[in-house]
């Protein structure tokens, strides 16, 4: 691909998604954007970004194919047994709604894994309790297999056999997330790169995992402030290990690694330093 039309193409998903693709990936962005040339029967790059500029909705086709949509069930074990104990912790206390967001839910794996370690809990404490997940990404594609729940034998590896019996149903050589779990989900396509967010909140919890790695500083700080305003008093922020809030919001307490608390009240944004983890 030339560098001025890897460029342009940079500039355009910076633009409308926030990830900032490294001058290292102008090979990737070629490969995925092949299949769109042949879909579209385009001649080559150059054409394929005249059509880009000039088709409004080509941008959610080109996101769909350049976004990373790597996940799995379970994927960080450590973020669900805090789950589960907060959840515990807050039945206990007689809350009877739980607001949760995955805000980059891909496929679906994660939301789901969420609502079976939540269930699971309700089931243990015959607690009764209104609990509904909103999954959200910038990708129709991956929304679309997440809206469906339908997973291979492979990708439901990760999950344990009397869970995989109790939520899933065996469905041509597949699995089914049944509708009794599936009915707590709600996917919507949203951009993390446009808030404020159209949600009215409270949120008890928000995972933002794996995701703010594609975005500059910038872009994470005006998100981690709009998740700020979202969340309740004592909600929870959740990263991946990968990832950290160091140096980039005073808007929340670490708690554990990859997990922070929001912070009472928001004081000066962005001060390097003062969070911490
Ligand atoms: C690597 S997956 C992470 C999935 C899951 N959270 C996990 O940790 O397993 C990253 C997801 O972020 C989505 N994404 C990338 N940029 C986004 C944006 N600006 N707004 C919303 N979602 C975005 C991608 O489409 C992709 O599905």
């Amino acid at each position: 691909m030339q560098p001025a039309i890897f460029k342009s193409i940079k500039e355009i998903v910076y633009e409308r998604s926030g990830i900032d693709l490294k001058e290292g990936k102008a090979k990737m962005v070629s490969a995925r954007i092949a299949k769109r040339l042949r879909d579209l029967q385009l001649e080559d790059d150059k054409a394929y970004l005249a059509f880009l500029k000039e088709d409004a909705d080509e941008i959610v086709q080109l996101l769909n194919v350049i976004s990373t949509n790597v996940t799995r069930f379970f994927r960080e074990k450590a973020h669900f047994s805090f789950t589960e104990s907060v959840v515990t912790q807050w039945l206990g206390e007689g809350q009877d709604k739980l607001r949760i967001w995955s805000a980059a839910s891909s496929t679906g794996q994660e939301p789901y894994s969420l609502l079976m370690t939540i269930a699971e809990v309700i089931r243990k404490s015959r607690a009764s309790c209104d609990f509904r997940l909103l999954g959200t990404d910038i990708s129709t594609k991956v929304l679309d297999k997440a809206e469906s729940g339908y997973y291979d034998a492979q990708e439901v590896d990760g999950i344990a056999s009397d869970l995989l019996k109790r939520y899933f149903a065996k469905q041509d050589g597949g699995y089914q997330v049944r509708d009794s779990l599936r009915s707590h989900a709600l996917f919507r396509r949203m951009n993390l790169n446009e808030p404020p967010f159209p949600m009215k909140g409270p949120m008890d919890m928000v995972f933002c995992c794996n995701v703010m790695i594609y975005f500059d500083t910038d872009t994470k700080r005006r998100l981690l402030t709009d998740v700020h305003r979202l969340l309740r008093p004592d909600g929870y922020l959740i990263v991946s290990h990968t990832e950290s809030l160091a140096g980039m919001s005073d808007l929340y307490r670490p708690v554990q690694p990859s997990i922070y608390v929001k912070a009472d009240a928001p004081p000066n944004l962005g001060k390097p330093g003062k969070a911490s983890a």
